[in-house]
């Protein structure tokens, strides 16, 4: 195979996990006998700091000329209080290329079993895959901050069709596993939880053999920690899908060993692990690069869809 692949380092830790990633990558291509053309572009603070943006259209090129793109991690605390952001530059990413599907599964390693601070019990048979929804929601509804600095708002605004299609994703998934999806969302409160809720019973109307429950998005947060086992798909949108992933994440021993995938109708699609950037302890070389190297080495396929992760 030959693949076109656009490495964005990013800031903190994410040159760091990146280059244990192209090892790995450049070992696979020995191993298979694939052909895998790697080039480096910029994103976040990097960027900003080098070309004024967080996303230059250098990068918006590399990628649109690439088969997939690989990134460490954005953010940079230096850029707190400024309006141009690290942030900006995936969140403009994902949207410019459509990727509103990620996919975060959660497994645990035999081999790293020893970072989780669960009893074995809770964690026996844990396997779940978190489809976030990546392009929509108060993450890119109509926001803004008055000038006088005394109110700000963001807006969560979900449309039928952005319900429906990562409805469809989840659906195909759970065919190919267990046949079971959690749906979270905070319907009890907010109106676009509503809308969710009955869209994706809508969509269940054409898998009749997928079991669907609709869990508040409080109540999940602990039942993912009280039995997590129980869980096959967890459907979710975009800000709670960010929350319970970081959260989930702690089964697995840390943050840095859950790897994601953002795809979209294309083929082209985005492959990240779930941490940030970590400027804490960035540059000590003690980031695990788990998450990063998993997201590299992971087979995921939804039929019936252009969504394939696999190398
Ligand atoms: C993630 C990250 C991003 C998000 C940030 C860096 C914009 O936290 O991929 O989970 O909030 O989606
Ligand atoms: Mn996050």
């Amino acid at each position: 195979m030959k693949a076109d692949l656009v490495l964005l380092p990013g800031d903190g830790v994410g040159p760091e996990v990146l280059r244990e990633s192209r090892r790995v990558l450049e070992r696979i291509g020995e191993i298979r006998g694939h052909d895998f053309a790697l080039r480096e572009a910029l994103i976040g603070g990097v960027a900003i700091q080098a070309t004024g943006a967080p996303l230059p259209p250098e990068t918006v090129r590399a990628c649109q000329e690439a088969d997939a793109i690989l990134l460490g991690a954005v953010g940079d605390p230096s850029y707190d209080g400024c309006e141009v952001r690290p942030e900006q530059g995936l969140l403009e990413l994902r949207r410019r290329f459509g990727l509103f599907a990620n996919l975060r599964p959660v497994r645990l390693l035999p081999e790293t079993a020893e970072l989780t601070p669960f009893r074995p019990e809770i964690l026996a048979g844990v396997d779940i895959l978190f489809v976030r929804e990546l392009t929509g929601g108060i993450y890119f509804g109509p926001r803004q901050e008055q000038e006088d600095g005394y109110e700000a708002y963001d807006t969560m605004l979900y449309r039928v069709e952005e319900v429906e299609r990562i409805a469809q994703v989840a659906f195909r998934a759970a065919k190919s596993r267990k046949g079971k999806i959690t749906s979270v969302d905070k319907a009890n409160v907010l109106a676009s939880s509503r809308l969710w809720r009955r869209v994706v019973d809508e969509v269940a109307g054409a898998y009749p053999d997928v079991e669907v429950d609709h869990v508040l998005v409080d109540a999940f947060a602990m039942h993912v920690l009280r039995r997590p086992a129980t869980f096959d798909v967890v459907l979710t949108g975009n800000m709670f899908g960010d929350i319970l992933t970081d959260e989930a994440s702690v089964l697995a021993g840390s943050l840095g060993m859950l790897p994601s995938a953002s795809l979209g109708d294309a083929t082209l699609g985005l492959y990240e692990p779930i941490h940030g950037s970590a400027p804490d302890i960035a540059g000590k070389g003690i980031a695990n690069p788990i998450g990063t190297l998993l997201r590299d080495c992971h087979e995921i396929t939804i039929p019936d869809q252009a969504m394939l992760w696999t190398v």
